[in-house]
């Protein structure tokens, strides 16, 4: 697949999907963003043996000297697409660079990847007490359905399951 160039509210992103040799920095941003990280054997699993699964990473493109180069990666989406079903599995960026848009530039490039195949609704779980990230889902258009008592563990906390549609231009 060919790597992705956006220019909306994250300028200068590439986006293009994540291999083994991306795990290293993938585990680094995974640890400083959650309490039960992924571990190397979750993203192995995603970035090999899953033929629902798709991980897109995402790099800024910095100006060097008049050549454009991609930086490291700073951000990555996990998702499966499971015939008329997008399921967001993970997300994160980097926290030096949180709240210029990435999160957003992904689960949009997310969504766009499954509607062109075929999906016409994306759901996912988030932490009750993750007000960024529901906040974030809810720009993108993203609602409430369900909530899943003490879904999680370390610590234990209730999931709260949100959902969107696909074939709407919203987000
Ligand atoms: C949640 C997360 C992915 C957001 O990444 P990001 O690149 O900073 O998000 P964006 O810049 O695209 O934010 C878009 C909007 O989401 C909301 N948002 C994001 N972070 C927020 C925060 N810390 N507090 C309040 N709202 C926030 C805001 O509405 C924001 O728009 P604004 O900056 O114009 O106000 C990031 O904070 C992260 O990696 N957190 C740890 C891992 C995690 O919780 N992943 C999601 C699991 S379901």
């Amino acid at each position: 697949m060919q790597p992705v160039t956006t220019d909306q509210q994250a300028r200068n992103l590439l986006i293009r999907p994540g291999t083994h040799q991306d795990l290293e920095r993938l585990l680094r941003i995974e640890q400083d963003s959650y309490s039960a990280p992924w571990t190397r054997k979750m993203f192995e699993a995603e970035l090999g043996g899953n033929p629902f699964g798709h991980l897109f990473t995402a790099r800024l493109i910095h100006d060097g000297g008049g050549q454009e180069e991609p930086g490291e990666i700073v951000g990555y989406i996990c998702f499966w697409v499971v015939f008329e079903e997008l399921r967001l599995m993970n997300l994160a960026v980097a926290p030096s660079v949180r709240r210029q848009g990435i999160a957003t530039q992904l689960v949009r490039y997310a969504l766009a990847f499954g509607r062109d195949r075929g999906a016409v609704r994306a759901d996912l779980e988030v932490r009750a007490s993750n007000a960024a990230a529901r906040r974030l889902y809810e720009r993108l258009g993203f609602r409430q359905i369900a909530v899943r008592a003490k879904y999680y563990a370390n610590p234990t906390e209730d999931a709260v399951l949100m959902e969107r549609d696909l074939l709407r231009a919203e987000g």
